[in-house]
């Protein structure tokens, strides 16, 4: 276990864990943090997120499944994404990685404490670092839950969305209580893609979610709100919320421009960047305070177990 790790963890796919991991670490970062992210989810779309896949720096997953197979250090294939922020892409070799894994398990080789023991030499270098972990319950999941201090579970806002939850909550449970991993905390969890101002169903939602995790649990204040556009966008581009709403302001004043002078030219500009992108990161930044706040708080372990 890493005492500075979170991950970004829940059964279903689709309910935001690849955007708020991306998020949150390009936060800390900017605010000064060294940042690791490592992407555990074959589809490798925190890559996409991050731009990192888009300038073909993904080594498909290939240092991680190095490292953990043949118990080597890792050293993250892709530096700087950003200023003080590191990743380590998943890909093909990840979902190899996972049929290696399943095999050592039926043979009764667990290999949860490979992900953390192949980050020791790196560890000290990081002030966080941000697991970006797959959907359904494998062992690919169990790596970045092994290795973390704090979990973080989203949630997002459509019918099927708090099925899942029940799951989670079990999972949690057994990591915590089997033996996995002791020292994993529940930071809480993110309203994703949430109607802004729904209040009534913030409050049915917690209270599905009292029932869900036995011991309590907190719902971060910040919901992530809706942004089909944004979304597209960001991660089409590799961009963060933050970046995003840069580009939006300067396509705007451009627009603004062109009104004036060159109708014409508007009119070929396509599609205008989504103006939600401001709130969007604002989001983020709030977010990526809660949950950051709630990590520093969590208290300290006399012994590191890994
Ligand atoms: N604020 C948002 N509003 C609506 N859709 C979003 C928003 N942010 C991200 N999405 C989209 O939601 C989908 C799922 O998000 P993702 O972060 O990939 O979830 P997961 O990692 O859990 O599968 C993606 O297609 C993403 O583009
Ligand atoms: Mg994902």
């Amino acid at each position: 276990m890493l005492t500075r790790a979170i991950a970004v963890s829940n059964g279903k796919g689709g309910v935001g864990k690849t955007s708020i991991a991306a998020n949150v670490a390009a936060v800390a970062a900017v605010s000064g943090w060294q940042v690791l992210v490592i992407d555990l989810d074959p589809q490798g779309n925190l890559g996409s997120d991050l731009g990192y896949k888009q300038l073909g720096l993904s080594d498909e997953g290939e240092a991680l499944a190095q490292a953990i197979q043949f118990e080597r250090q890792l050293v993250p294939p892709a530096i700087g994404v950003r200023p003080n922020l590191d990743a380590v892409p998943a890909g093909r070799a990840t979902l190899d990685l996972a049929a290696v894994l399943q095999q050592r398990q039926i043979n009764g080789v667990s290999s949860a404490a490979a992900l953390a023991a192949a980050l020791a030499s790196i560890e000290e270098d990081y002030d966080l670092v941000v697991f970006d972990c797959p959907p359904g319950d494998n062992v690919l999941g169990d790596l970045g839950l092994a290795a973390s201090r704090g979990l973080v579970v989203p949630v997002r806002f459509d019918s099927g969305s708090l099925d899942g939850l029940e799951l989670m909550a079990a999972r949690f449970s057994r990591v915590k209580a089997g033996g996995l991993n002791p020292h994993l905390e529940l930071l809480g969890i993110v309203l994703f893609d949430f109607p802004l101002r729904a209040t009534a169903l913030r409050s049915q939602v917690e209270d599905e979610l009292r029932r869900d995790f036995a011991g309590g649990v907190r719902v971060f204040t910040t919901a992530i709100r809706h942004s089909q556009r944004a979304a597209f966008d960001m991660r089409r581009e590799g961009i963060t919320a933050a970046e995003y709403e840069l580009l939006a302001e300067t396509d705007r004043s451009n627009r603004l421009d062109l009104l004036k002078t060159n109708r014409a030219a508007l009119k070929e500009a396509g599609p205008a960047l989504s103006q939600a992108a401001a709130g969007i990161a604002d989001d983020y930044v709030a977010l990526a305070n809660e949950l950051l706040g709630a990590f520093a708080e969590l208290p300290d372990l006399d012994e590191v177990t890994t």
